[in-house]
């Protein structure tokens, strides 16, 4: 595999014996994944998504993204949560977080309806001004708020700007295959429609219509990340974690949460993580923060951050371990110029390839961090393409099911999310939400 699990900075924190001890608990996790037995259950399409998927409409994907290509200088991509983060993590890993702003044949992607903010709507609203403009809408349920507010907004400006006939070609809308408000409007509308697939959830989309479409407009190889998921969907089925990468990591995060390390740090040393890390971030979140459990998932950009959470990280609390993505090659090098002045007295660094001062960084920042009590896991990974990042994105889903097994959740549901919500809808007064409006004012009056 082209990604490698290396505990050897944990050994101060977990012995032999504790791995040996979770294993049968492992094991049960992996049976009931397998077996299709537990919580959740009809969530799991995305187990054998990269080889068990729709060929005809990943043919679709295909064309719809060079139609796109082809019929616009800005793709705005509508939605939130699931529906939104696994496009741009990969968009802005493979491509760049500058994305827009580089020199390409393919269009500018700007995300909306991730927010409920004027000022983000207008500035959008403000770049789209005499460009040509197309929109591919996400959400399987098609009443989400934020996604809807914005395809509410860029609908009327597609119809206003080419007509219904001019719009219908350019709005492409990704949702439940049958049922959803979203779905109905878009087949009266006569819209081009992807699918959300029944048992697949938002945070495990990525490798769905979900992600493939934004990620292919964008020019990347949609067929190197599925193979790349493929690949490991076929590496990691042996439940011994001696021999299973992907368990060992699921099985360590458990026995470092037992010891009170409640926090795991997802650390990267390249801005073009940081979506990533926001994807992870929802996905483990999202899948295991229930029943007053779970390990809360943090994360940062270093050296960047370390001069602003290094301080916490080394010294503070020590709940927290890591969890490193060591990227060996990123195809990209710099040699540090000389100064003959030497004004910062940098000049041993002179002609050093930068990225070589970045992975010295890091060996430097993981033996400081585990002497200081946060134990660090490596995730190694052999260079920055389509196909290694399939297989990092299939690694951490099935990661993140066995986690959540072990831990005893349904890592498949997701019944907090709607506490806001209902409160929300109350207090902006919607229909049938009388009662707990009127509770709720009491409540504000009060504070
Ligand atoms: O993972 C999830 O289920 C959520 O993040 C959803 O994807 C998010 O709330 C968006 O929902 P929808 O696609 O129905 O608009």
């Amino acid at each position: 595999m082209a990604i490698q699990l290396n505990d050897r900075y944990t050994s101060t924190f977990l012995s032999e014996k504790d791995l040996k001890e979770i294993q049968p608990a492992v094991t049960a996790a992996h049976k009931t994944l397998r077996e299709k037995s537990g919580a959740g259950n009809d969530f799991l399409g995305w187990v054998n998504l990269p080889e068990d998927y729709d060929k005809e409409e990943f043919e679709r994907i295909r064309k719809c993204a060079a139609k796109i290509q082809k019929s616009c200088d800005i793709l705005v991509v509508i939605g939130i949560g699931g529906s939104y983060l696994g496009a741009r993590a990969v968009i802005e890993y493979i491509k760049s977080p500058l994305y827009n702003n580089l020199k390409k044949d393919t269009p500018d992607i700007y995300f909306a309806g991730n927010s409920i903010s004027s000022t983000a709507l207008n500035e959008l609203l403000a770049i789209c001004e005499g460009k040509d403009v197309c929109v591919n809408v996400i959400s399987k349920s098609g009443t989400t708020t934020e996604p809807a507010v914005a395809f509410r907004v860029f609908r009327a400006l597609l119809e206003q700007k080419y007509g219904k006939e001019g719009a219908r070609e350019r709005i492409f809308v990704t949702t439940d295959r049958a049922k959803g408000t979203l779905k109905q409007f878009s087949t009266d509308a006569g819209y081009e429609t992807f699918v959300v697939p029944d048992d697949v959830g938002g945070r495990f989309s990525v490798l769905t219509a979900v992600g493939l479409l934004p990620i292919a407009a964008a020019g990347i190889d949609i067929d190197q990340l599925m193979a790349g998921a493929a690949a490991a969907s076929h590496a990691y089925t042996d439940p011994d974690i001696t021999k299973n990468d992907c368990y060992r990591y699921a099985a360590i995060r458990n026995l470092l949460y037992r010891q009170g390390k409640t926090v795991e740090i997802l650390t990267a040393y390249e801005p073009f993580c940081a979506m990533l890390n926001e994807w992870w971030k929802q996905l483990y979140g999202e899948s295991e923060g229930k029943d007053q459990k779970g390990i809360f998932p943090a994360s940062v950009i270093f050296s960047t951050d370390l001069h602003s959470l290094g301080q916490f990280i080394q010294d503070g609390n020590r709940i927290l371990f890591e969890t490193v993505l060591a990227i060996q090659n990123t195809g990209s090098s710099f040699a540090i110029p000389n100064d003959p002045a030497n004004i910062d007295g940098l000049n041993f660094l002179s002609g050093m390839d930068l990225d070589d001062v970045k992975k010295t960084a890091m060996q430097g920042t993981v033996l400081a961090h585990v002497d200081g009590g946060v134990p660090n896991l490596l995730i190694e990974i052999s260079e920055k393409n389509e196909f290694v990042l399939g297989e990092l994105l299939y690694f951490f889903e099935l990661a993140c099911a066995i986690s959540g097994y072990i831990l005893e959740v349904n890592p498949f549901n997701q019944p907090g999310v709607e506490a806001y919500k209902k409160n929300m809808f109350a207090l902006l007064g919607k229909p049938g939400y009388e009662d707990l409006r009127s509770d709720l004012e009491k409540r504000l009056q009060n504070s």
